[in-house]
């Protein structure tokens, strides 16, 4: 899959240096051809020679030491790559590329190139979870970069959390997967609808019924199809995320605004996938001033809210219809259910009170079931390599079928 890619690793400076000297090897091994640029930070951890040995090329550190008279080292490097990718990635040169500042090789470079740019940060958890970095990586994901999620672990600093650098064979994988499948485009000319985050049933004009939804899935899910080479469009309730490059989107509060929008879209899309947690019940009565509270107790009356996903199934033509189930036990009867009754092709079941997924969190465990019987369990991953998982094996199983919808 990398036979012959040009993957620029630029490599800052951080205990994990020490991985990215064995990610070379794995890329190196794939096929691709690997050259590396580092930071002088990176030169404190590990020599440019186990680099250079392990590329088989010339290791780039200092933007002035010009090796071929003919070329500008910075942009050559920047035009010879098909993908960039930072490993380690410290909190410093992502503050620098999210804030445009240039001053060495790899940043130089970071704003030269047009390849896509992968981050695959390594840090302190606390200094993972700061504002700063937090408030950088929202801004770069913004941009259009893509991030290699940290896992979580034992770190170098004696921390226990976030922020050890992905397994090189995993982001090794992942860099395969992502050759074959943007290059493929396997969803170009179709139109995939997304729905995303929770909806948000009004009681009075300070009050509301929700869920925990945070919309990761569905956002993740909506990434992916554009990276696919779908047209996605994105129908999102209420959420604190950047839209993906790429996405269109439309913004809705309730469940009845959920339903009008992805009816509008509904006719002329090949996919639909509905990840949002639409509310089932709103209040009876929504009060146009707020309530005031009265001694004792109260009781809110609550009536059905349309259930979106069957009215999707009940009008279905060419459509592959997703869903999603939030179970908390019995998950696969529960999702086999849904599947029948709300006429779906595929469902993703999850166990919205497993540690390594649901609600909020960045990663999530699946069942992907289908309307033939057949049960697919993806492991714990990040909801954005879930999210292409999830389309890929949907794509496989769907193969010479897709082109007709
Ligand atoms: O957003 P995150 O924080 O990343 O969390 C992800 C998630 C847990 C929300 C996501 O993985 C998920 O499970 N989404 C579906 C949540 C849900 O509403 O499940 P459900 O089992 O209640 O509904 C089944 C399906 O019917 C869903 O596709 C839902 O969108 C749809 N539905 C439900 C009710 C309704 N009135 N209309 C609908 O269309």
């Amino acid at each position: 899959m990398l036979n012959n890619k040009n993957i620029l690793l630029c490599v800052t400076g951080g205990i994990a240096v020490y991985k990215a000297v064995a990610l070379v090897s794995k890329l190196s091994q794939a096929g691709a051809n690997v050259k590396v640029v580092m930071t002088d930070s990176a030169k404190e951890f590990v020599q440019p020679l186990s680099f250079q040995v392990m590329s088989r090329n010339d290791v780039y550190f200092d933007t002035f030491d010009e090796k071929d008279s003919r070329v500008i080292a910075h942009i050559d490097l920047a035009d010879w790559a098909d993908l960039v990718v930072v490993a380690p990635a410290t909190a410093n040169v992502i503050g620098k590329l999210a804030n445009g500042i240039a001053d060495d090789m790899v940043t130089t470079i970071l704003l030269a190139t047009e390849a896509d740019v992968w981050i695959a940060p390594a840090m302190n958890v606390h200094m993972y979870a700061h504002p700063a970095v937090v408030r950088n990586i929202a801004q770069l994901h913004e941009d259009g970069y893509r991030f290699i999620e940290p896992s979580e672990g034992f770190l170098a600093c004696g921390y226990v959390g976030k922020g050890r650098l992905e397994e090189p064979e995993r982001i090794t994988a992942l860099i395969g997967q992502h050759f074959s499948k943007t290059a493929e485009q396997p969803l170009k000319g179709k139109k995939v609808v997304i729905t995303a985050g929770p909806t948000r049933e009004r009681i009075d004009p300070v009050r509301y019924v929700s869920n925990f939804s945070s919309g990761k899935m569905g956002y993740a899910m909506a990434a992916a199809a554009q990276q696919l080479g779908a047209d996605a469009v994105l129908i999102s309730g209420p959420v604190d995320l950047p839209v993906p490059s790429g996405v269109q989107v439309i913004y809705v509060e309730s469940a009845a605004q959920m339903y009008d929008a992805v009816l509008n879209e509904y006719d002329d899309a090949s996919i639909v996938v509905k990840s949002a947690a639409v509310a089932d019940y709103r209040p009876k009565l929504i009060y146009d001033q707020k309530m005031k509270k009265k001694a004792g107790d109260d009781v809110l009356e609550l009536e059905r809210t349309t259930d979106i996903l069957k009215s999707l199934g009940d009008r279905k033509q060419q459509q592959l219809l997703i869903g999603f189930a939030a179970e908390t036990t019995d998950v696969i009867t529960y999702g086999k259910k849904k599947l029948e009754s709300k006429n779906l092709d595929y469902i993703i079941v999850n166990d919205v009170t497993d540690p390594g997924g649901g609600f909020g969190s960045d990663t999530n465990v699946v069942t992907l079931l289908s309307r033939e019987g057949e049960a697919t369990p993806f492991n714990a991953m990040a909801k954005d390599q879930l999210a292409i998982c999830l389309f890929e094996t949907i794509i496989q199983q769907e193969s010479d079928k897709l082109h007709d919808r």
